[in-house]
């Protein structure tokens, strides 16, 4: 087992109602707020009305953000920043699934300092406070809303990129499973699919770590348990409150406990797909792990085993990525690129360059050009 630190600060309030105590817990950092929403689902399920409740109850001024994007981009950012700064913001309250949420971690790493929020992506700056952040979660996918990290895109650049920093941390996030009832069965699956790609991540990093393994099987396993039944039952608050957990739980440090660290060569490739053709998350990344896992096969052949027969007790590494390719087909994402009408000569040439360029790949499961061209016929195959 590899020597670790698990520090998680995030205080993450679960259950039915729990936005109740959003306004005590926001007016602990000031009255004046920074709120952030994506395209409007909020205002047709209701949830937008809840927060600003909780706002007026509390006294709290506030200004609002909206429109961010699906697969967020840095322009939303810096311009959200620069209106916070005007009005001098004391706090942001990002209200939404992953995208506003990383976009939110983003802006209250901005606005206290003379950055853009890409200095930060580019190291041109390294960060050196945060405004406190609170969370008030509406699809379970990500896991970011208890950790350090914050995905954005820059079309100016041409990148999809991760950014880790402890001080992203969200100061509270609240997760009411009720708050997913009207994520429609596309994205409840992206998310199932998202919070299975994070644990393989985990799994398919460096060191030996067994109990981590066994938490990174657990959690899958609850997608393999409920994500099924949740598609054919949108409504039920169990069933959203155990893949809300589950997606929480991926990728909040834990699974990740005495390795040396993950992988994320699978979420390199998929981000790439994002980039370009706007692809939902999930559905990028049940595209590129079964390609992925066939490329490995070989090298990680005992570790794809051994993850098959915990998970569906099957004794080959052919049997266990067939069972994930089952599974993904089972909740209906895509796993070839002509699911999502990619299959194409000019399409995979821009897709190849563009995963060139970036140099796509994991921490430790390194990829040549002539690797990421096998890949890429793998995702078509
Ligand atoms: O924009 P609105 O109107 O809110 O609609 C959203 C959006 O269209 C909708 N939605 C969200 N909650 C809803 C809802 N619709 C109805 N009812 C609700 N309650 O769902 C759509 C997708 O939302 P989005 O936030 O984009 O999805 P997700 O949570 O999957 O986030 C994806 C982003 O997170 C990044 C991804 O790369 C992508 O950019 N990731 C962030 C990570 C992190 N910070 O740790 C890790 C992940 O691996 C991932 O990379
Ligand atoms: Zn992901």
């Amino acid at each position: 087992m590899e020597n670790f630190t698990y520090y998680n600060p995030t205080k993450l309030h679960f259950g039915r109602e729990v936005v109740s105590d959003l306004g005590q817990s926001a007016v602990q950092y000031g009255r004046k707020a920074l709120l952030i929403y994506g395209k409007g689902s909020i205002k047709e399920n209701g949830i937008y009305d809840q927060v600003v409740q909780q706002l007026k109850n509390h006294d709290i001024d506030f200004i609002e953000y909206s429109g961010i994007k699906s697969n967020p981009v840095v322009d939303d950012v810096d311009a959200a920043v620069e209106k916070a700064r005007a009005f001098k913001a004391d706090m942001v309250i990002a209200v939404g699934g992953g995208s506003v949420v990383d976009s939110g971690k983003a802006m209250a790493l901005t606005i206290p300092s003379e950055q853009n929020a890409w200095d930060f992506y580019s190291k041109k700056a390294k960060p050196k406070q945060s405004l406190p952040l609170l969370t008030v979660l509406t699809l379970a996918a990500t896991g970011t809303v208890m950790n350090p990290v914050a995905v954005l895109q820059n079309h100016e650049t041409g990148q999809k990129l991760g950014l880790v920093n402890p001080l992203m941390y969200p100061a509270h996030s609240f997760l009411d499973p009720e708050n997913t009832f009207t994520v429609n069965r596309k994205y409840t699956a992206y998310g199932i699919a998202d919070l299975v790609a994070h644990s393989l991540e985990a799994y398919f990093g460096v060191g030996d770590a067994s109990l981590s393994d066994k938490i990174v099987t657990s959690i899958i396993r609850e997608a393999i348990d409920y994500g099924p039944p949740l598609l054919d039952n949108l409504k039920n608050y169990d069933l959203r409150a155990k893949i809300m957990y589950a997606a929480t739980l991926a990728l909040n440090g834990l699974t990740n406990n005495g390795r040396v660290s993950g992988d994320w060569g699978v979420h390199a490739l998929g981000h790439e797909m994002s980039l370009l053709f706007d692809v939902p998350h999930g559905a990028s990344l049940t595209i590129a792990y079964p390609a992925w896992l066939k490329f490995h096969k070989d090298r990680l052949n005992d570790r794809i085993a051994e993850l098959g027969k915990e998970l569906f007790d099957v004794d080959t590494a052919d049997a266990t990525i067939q069972e994930f390719e089952r599974f993904f087909n089972k909740i209906e994402t895509p796993i070839r690129l002509s699911d999502i009408d990619l299959n194409n000569k000019s399409n995979k040439d821009e897709l190849l360059n563009s995963m060139n360029k970036n140099q796509a790949q994991g921490i430790h499961h390194k990829l040549t050009d002539e690797d990421r061209a096998e890949l890429l016929r793998l995702m078509a195959d």
